[in-house]
């Protein structure tokens, strides 16, 4: 991502932030694993949106119109020794240098600095009670410049949350955003591909998802966007299932819920399919109905329609489908109404999808949901999931968990999937599966 793009980002937050105020906003920490192992460090989506600083330890300020710089970054001070055990840091010149700030200082000295900025200004922006070193910081400050009233200086009067005025920024995805959404979306469609051509019973969910990180390493992609659930038979019941310990038998379905990070966009691709590459009756008929389902909601996604158009759709497509099938009994009409289809399809549609997988973004203005415009990106994703224990329906179906997601762009016309290069029909996922067995000699070839 060009500085050019941060800079336009941190210029349209100015504006909206408005001259007499301030408004801050941190980096996220090193969060440690075990006694000294860190966790992969992971920079806060907000402050990298603005800054495209790749550092913990760092604050973003930006006070709109002050004259010697409106863009201030505390960060840690360059280390000889640190750069020796950790690797490259910016320090203070290279946040100005590189990062385009106009002033910077070391994140040591920021109690004493950043209570002289917040004089005099009117309101501070910053995400309230996202991180509360930074909330009591924040509070510090203020009681600091308060107590020195007598000398003139005003504390702020208000402090408002910075994320409405950032979350709608971020929900509307630039041209340079989407050139890396496109990859992550690409490469994680590969990925899933490459999936369905390694599956084969007797080996484990922990296998296939090695391949599909793997996959996308290969490719360039160092980071998943979201931990991978690889859920065999009924483990794809449990919506959040990431153990991925079991081992892959004939006769059963595979859910993968896998998504790559492409420079801190996320991709989030589901596919369901059999094992052995060919589905049971019951499977297929549930399959289809899913796709059904998500077909029905997607053809909503145009501008100007409201977000719970394409929710709605896929519950009555799935409504209907499941009273044919015979899981549910009665009229369709009250069925909804009364939510039944919410036993076996728990979730909403789908999320905007960004930075983060679940992405931020309101839902609803005025209490009413919004209408979809072009720039935003969103998840298509229906489900059915029957638990083995479900006891009001025929056993065929028990144990079966379906989920087919795709990633789609609003345009001005209408809409773009980023995900197609991954197939969802069941003549097409069969299609590729066989070629699988025959270039393999089937299971024996394992
Ligand atoms: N992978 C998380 C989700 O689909 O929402
Ligand atoms: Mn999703
Ligand atoms: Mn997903």
């Amino acid at each position: 991502m060009k500085q050019s793009e941060f800079k336009k980002r941190r210029k349209l937050l100015m504006q909206r932030v408005g001259k007499g105020n301030i408004a801050l906003i941190s980096s996220a920490d090193v969060r440690i694993r075990n006694r000294d192992v860190d966790y992969p460090f992971r920079q806060d989506s907000d402050f990298y949106y603005l800054t495209g600083f790749n550092e913990p330890d760092a604050l973003a300020v930006f006070i709109p119109g002050r004259e010697q710089g409106e863009y201030i970054l505390f960060c840690r001070e360059f280390d000889k020794k640190k750069a020796l055990w950790e690797g490259a840091h910016s320090g203070l010149e290279g946040a100005t240098k590189h990062y385009a700030a106009d002033d910077s200082f070391p994140i040591d000295d920021v109690d004493e600095i950043l209570s002289g900025m917040l004089e005099n200004q009117n309101k501070v922006f910053y995400p309230m009670g996202r991180d509360s070193d930074l909330d009591h910081s924040l509070q510090a400050w203020i009681k600091h410049i308060r107590s020195q009233s007598r000398s003139g200086v005003i504390a702020p009067a208000e402090i408002a949350s910075i994320e409405p005025i950032l979350h709608e920024m971020r929900l509307f995805k630039s041209s340079a955003e989407l050139e890396l959404m496109r990859r992550a979306a690409n490469v994680t469609a590969q990925a899933h591909v490459k999936a369905m051509q390694l599956c084969k019973a007797g080996r484990y969910e922990y296998q296939i998802e090695a391949d599909i990180v793997h996959h996308f390493m290969q490719a360039g992609l160092r980071a998943v966007a979201y931990p991978s659930i690889v859920a065999g038979g009924k483990n794809a019941c449990v919506l959040h299932y990431t153990a991925n310990s079991d081992k892959l038998k004939n006769g059963d379905l595979l859910l993968i819920d896998a998504g790559a990070e492409c420079d801190h966009y996320a991709a989030d691709i589901t596919r369901t399919f059999p094992i052995s590459g060919k589905f049971n009756e019951p499977q297929a008929q549930l399959y289809q109905l899913v796709l059904d389902a998500q077909l029905a909601a997607i053809e909503q996604l145009q501008p100007n329609t409201p977000w719970n158009a394409a929710h709605d759709a896929s519950v009555e497509v799935i409504t209907k489908g499941l009273v044919k099938l015979g899981l549910l009994k009665g009229s369709v009409k009250k069925l909804i109404k009364d939510e039944k289809y919410k036993q076996f399809y728990m979730h909403r549609i789908g999320h905007w999808l960004g930075m983060d997988v679940h992405d931020v973004g309101d839902y609803k203005l005025n209490q009413e949901w919004r209408t979809l415009q072009a720039g935003m990106v969103l998840t298509v994703e229906p489900g059915l999931y029957i638990s083995e224990n479900c006891k009001t329906v025929d056993t065929k179906w028990r144990g079966i968990g379906i989920r087919i997601e795709d990633d789609v762009l609003i345009t001005k016309t209408g809409h773009e999937i980023l995900t197609d290069g991954v197939p969802k029909t069941i003549v097409d996922i069969e299609a590729l599966m066989a070629r699988n067995q025959s270039e393999t000699g089937g299971e024996s070839g394992l």
